[in-house]
């Protein structure tokens, strides 16, 4: 092949790729629109503040609550916070594949999650507090590798944590606070060594903590595991989670004395662990909490101050 004739054919291959990439991009923000235009359609919006908004004839960059990037022009956020709608969260969602962030919190949806979701491979942040959801937390939120924040407090959910959040490798921050969640918490949890803060605050978990908690926590800071039905030990192995800010285990069923090594927490700012049944005395090694500002032992039997 001479010189000429392989310029020619790399010239024939650019303008056909620019071409055909030019109408995967039109398609693909065309089938953006038409996810976002289903969505809307199945939703009650009693304020109508999508009603009068997205509509075909503007840009779907350029609604409201809807972000696209700048080079490939796809929706890539969705915010929809506090806008007082409601429905349940419909499978068309799963075809905005370049979505990064997903914030439904503070509507009104309810129902199950559709598994479409789970084909959001890109999603970064999915922030679905304060509505109504129920059913399970779905396994397969575990093939959202990038997922960082997962918060899905103030909802319904019921029955176990899956294990497969471990397959979050990036997860930093998990909130399911204020849910009806029952079971263990997985001890798969524990090994996700990207979390910063773990909430479970006010669900119904049970079962113990595996002794060694805190052996894959290097960045964890804040771990909350108030109000629920947690019972057994807390593990000694906690000294080794040294950089917690803040253990909140109170009003749960712990028994036994407080470990030693909680003085080996030497960031901790805030302590509650008490109404269980835990007994003995305050170890002296808390003594070494110099970044304390709140410690929380009521109703330990046996307490002397
Ligand atoms: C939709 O809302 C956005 C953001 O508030 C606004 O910039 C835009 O002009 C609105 N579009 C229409 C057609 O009202
Ligand atoms: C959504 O928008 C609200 C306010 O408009 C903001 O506070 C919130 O952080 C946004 N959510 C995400 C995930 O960025
Ligand atoms: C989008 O999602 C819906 C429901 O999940 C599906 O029926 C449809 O074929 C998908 N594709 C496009 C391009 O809209
Ligand atoms: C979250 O749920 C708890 C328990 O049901 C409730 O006490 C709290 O007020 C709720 N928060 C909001 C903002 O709805
Ligand atoms: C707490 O710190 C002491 C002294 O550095 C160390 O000997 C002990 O192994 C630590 N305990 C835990 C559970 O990390």
């Amino acid at each position: 092949m001479n010189y000429n004739t392989c310029f020619h054919l790399r010239l024939a291959l650019f303008i056909s790729c620019s071409v055909l990439c030019l109408a995967m991009t039109a398609r693909n923000l065309n089938s953006d629109q038409f996810a976002l235009l289903e969505f809307k359609d199945l939703l009650a919006d009693p304020q109508n503040v999508l009603a009068n908004n997205w509509t075909a004839s503007t840009s779907v960059c350029r609604w409201i609550g809807v972000s696209c990037g700048i080079i490939h022009e796809r929706v890539i956020a969705l915010n929809l916070t506090s806008m007082n709608l409601r429905g349940t969260i419909p499978p068309y969602l799963g075809n905005l594949s370049f979505l990064l962030s997903l914030d439904l919190s503070r509507n009104n949806f309810y129902g199950l999650l559709p598994k479409e979701l789970g084909q959001l491979h890109r999603l970064k942040i999915l922030q679905l507090s304060f509505n109504s959801l129920n059913g399970e937390i779905p396994s397969w939120l575990g093939n959202l590798h990038r997922v960082q924040r997962l918060q899905m407090t103030n909802n319904t959910f019921t029955d176990r944590i899956p294990q497969t959040l471990v397959n979050m490798f990036n997860l930093e921050i998990l909130n399911l606070r204020f849910n009806q969640l029952s079971g263990q918490v997985p001890s798969s949890i524990f090994k996700i060594s990207s979390l910063k803060i773990i909430n479970l605050f006010s669900n119904s978990l049970s079962g113990s903590l595996p002794n060694d908690m805190c052996q894959h926590f290097p960045k964890l800071e804040e771990l909350y595991l108030s109000r629920n039905e947690l019972s057994g030990n807390i593990p000694s192995s906690i000294g080794k989670c040294n950089n917690l800010q803040i253990l909140a285990l109170s009003s749960n069923q712990f028994m036994g004395i407080i470990p030693k090594s909680i003085g080996n927490l030497t960031r901790l700012k805030e302590l509650y662990l008490g109404v269980n049944n835990l007994e003995g005395q305050i170890p002296e090694e808390i003594g070494n909490l110099l970044s304390l500002e709140m410690l929380n032992v009521q109703a330990i039997k046996g307490l002397t101050a």
